[in-house]
C-alpha cells in the first residue's frame, strides 16, 4: 500500500478555514424553531454555494421539513465511492443568559471557538468540506466524494429516511464517513463503532378537574404531582436497573474483548465526576462507568412540571403535572417496542384517583459497527498520520438516528471518526470546539481521503 502523502495548512489556510466556519456559525439554524425556517434555508444555501466552487455538483433539496444539501465529485468509477454525513442544524440556544459571549457570535477564547453548533456538528463537518479542498489544492480528488447534510438530526432526522429510500441511487457508496461525537480524550484519537438508540416519550398525569385548595382537599383528593413521583420512583430499583418488564430482554451483552479493551483505557471515574463537578456516579450496580455510557441502555427524566412554581407558597393540589423521560438504548432493543413496554407498564403504576397518559415522541435506533473493513483500517491510518498514534475503539453513548437507516437502506459501512470532545459541551450553553481539533479534524479528513481510495 502506497504512502499517505503528507499535508499540513498554512496560516493563510487556517484563517479562511476559520472565517468560512464563523461565517457558517452565525447562522442561527435551530431546527425546532419554526421561527427560524429562513435560517435553516440560509445555512443549506452557504454549504451548497461552497461546495459549488469546489466543483461539486451540489444542490439543495426540499423535504418535508428543512432541507437537503446534497453534493458529489465523481470521477473514475473504478475508484471507491465515500459519502460524507453530517448535520447544519443546531439545538436551540437557550439559555442565553448562561452564555458568555451570543451563541451566534462566534468568538475565540484560550484556543477554542464559542458558539452554538461549533463542535455539534457544523465545525465537524466543514472540517470535510476543507479536507476535500485541501486535497483539491493539490489536484484532483482520489476517490469519488458524496456529501449528505441535513438539517433535522436535532429533532430526530424523520425526513432524511425516506429522502435515503428514494435517493438510494444516487447515494450508493462503498463508505460512510460520520463525524458528529466525541473522541475519548483530548489525546486519544477515537474510531466509535456504536450508538445508543434512543426512545423518548412524555407522561401525563391528571388527578381532579381543577386545581384544588390543599387544606379543603388534601388527604382525600388525587395528587398528580405526588403520583408522577411515584411512578417515577418505581420505574428504576434501588440497584439501578429498571424495572419495565421486558425492558433487557434479548439485549446484546457486552463481550469480554470489549470489557477488556475499555478497561485499558485512560478512564478515571474520579476525574470523570470532577470533570462535571458531580460527587458522584450514580448508574446500574455491576457494571463500570464506561460499560454504562456506552452499552447499557438507561431511563433518565429530562424533564418534570407541575403545580406553584412561583415565589413564596401557594396552598394547591395542582390538577395536573408530566414529565419527559429519555431512554437511551443499546443494540437488541427496538425504540417502537420500548415504547410500547413502557406505556404498557406506567399506568400499571399509578395510584387510585389519576388518569396517566403516555405519548411517544420519537425515537431511534441503535447501532454497533462491525470494525473489521478495510475502511476502519483506513481511518486507523489518517488519526495515526495526524496524532502520531493508532487510534483507540471506543463506542458512543448518543444517537445518531440515521446511521441504522444507512446501514439497512445503503447497506455501506459505516466509519465514525470524531473530533469533539465530551468537554465541547455540545447542547448546552457555552458550547465550543478547539481550533487546534478543527485543523486536525481538516487534516485527518484530507488523509482520510487518500486513504480511503487506497484501502482493500
Ligand atoms: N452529535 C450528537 C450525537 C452524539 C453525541 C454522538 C455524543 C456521540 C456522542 C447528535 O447531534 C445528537 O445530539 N443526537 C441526539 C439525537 C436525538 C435528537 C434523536 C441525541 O443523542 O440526543
Ligand atoms: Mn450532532
Ligand atoms: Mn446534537
Amino acid at each position: 500500500m502506497s504512502q499517505l502523502q503528507n499535508l499540513s495548512l498554512t496560516d493563510a489556510e487556517q484563517a479562511s478555514a476559520n472565517a468560512e466556519l464563523f461565517d457558517l456559525l452565525r447562522i442561527p439554524s435551530v431546527s425546532a424553531d419554526p421561527t427560524r425556517v429562513p435560517d435553516m434555508r440560509r445555512a443549506a444555501d452557504f454549504l451548497q454555494a461552497k461546495l459549488a466552487s469546489l466543483g461539486f455538483i451540489a444542490r439543495v433539496e426540499a423535504t418535508a421539513g428543512h432541507p437537503v444539501v446534497y453534493a458529489e465529485r465523481l470521477g473514475d468509477p473504478t475508484r471507491p465511492t465515500v459519502l460524507i454525513y453530517g448535520h447544519y442544524d443546531v439545538q436551540p440556544e437557550a439559555p442565553l443568559e448562561e452564555w458568555l459571549t451570543p451563541p451566534f457570535e462566534p468568538t475565540v477564547r484560550g484556543g477554542r471557538i464559542y458558539a452554538r453548533g461549533s463542535t455539534d456538528d457544523k465545525g465537524q463537518a466543514y472540517a470535510h468540506l476543507r479536507g476535500a479542498e485541501l486535497l483539491l489544492k493539490q489536484g484532483e480528488l482520489p476517490l469519488n466524494v458524496k456529501f449528505l447534510l441535513e438539517g433535522e438530526e436535532e429533532v430526530g432526522s424523520k425526513n432524511l429516511e425516506p429522502y435515503l429510500r428514494d435517493h438510494a441511487e444516487q447515494l450508493a457508496c462503498d463508505v460512510i464517513v460520520i463525524s458528529d461525537g466525541s473522541r475519548f480524550a483530548p489525546d486519544v484519537p477515537t474510531v466509535t463503532y456504536g450508538l445508543r438508540g434512543l426512545s423518548y416519550v412524555e407522561v401525563h398525569v391528571q388527578g381532579a378537574n381543577r386545581d384544588l385548595h390543599s387544606g379543603s382537599y388534601g388527604g382525600a383528593a388525587p395528587n398528580p404531582i405526588n403520583a408522577l413521583c411515584q411512578i417515577v420512583s418505581q420505574l428504576k430499583d434501588e440497584s439501578g436497573r429498571i424495572t419495565i418488564p421486558g425492558f433487557y430482554d434479548g439485549i446484546d451483552e457486552i463481550t469480554q474483548e470489549e470489557r477488556d479493551m475499555w478497561a485499558g483505557l485512560p478512564h478515571d471515574d474520579a476525574a470523570f465526576a470532577d470533570s462535571i463537578g458531580a460527587s458522584g456516579l450514580p448508574g446500574e450496580a455491576g457494571y463500570t462507568t464506561l460499560e454504562r455510557l456506552w452499552a447499557r441502555p438507561t431511563l433518565d427524566v429530562n424533564g418534570i412540571w407541575g403545580g406553584y412554581q412561583g415565589e413564596g407558597s401557594k396552598t394547591v393540589i395542582a390538577a395536573k403535572a408530566g414529565a419527559k423521560i429519555s431512554m437511551r438504548l443499546v443494540p437488541g432493543q427496538d425504540p417502537e417496542n420500548i415504547t410500547k413496554l413502557i406505556q404498557a407498564y406506567i399506568p400499571t403504576l399509578a395510584p387510585e384517583g389519576v388518569q396517566v397518559e403516555v405519548k411517544g415522541l420519537h425515537g431511534g435506533q441503535p447501532v454497533k459497527i462491525d470494525l473489521d473493513n478495510p475502511y476502519v483500517r483506513a481511518a486507523g491510518k489518517a488519526l495515526e498520520q495526524v496524532y502520531g498514534k493508532a487510534p483507540a475503539f471506543t463506542r458512543g453513548g448518543g444517537s445518531i438516528p440515521i446511521v441504522a437507516a444507512f446501514r439497512d437502506i445503503l447497506k455501506a459501512p459505516v466509519v465514525l471518526v470524531d473530533f469533539g470532545l465530551n468537554e465541547d459541551a455540545p447542547h448546552s450553553p457555552n458550547e465550543s470546539f478547539a481550533v487546534a481539533d478543527y485543523h486536525n479534524g481538516i487534516l485527518t479528513s484530507a488523509y482520510l481521503l487518500q486513504a480511503l481510495a487506497q484501502a482493500e
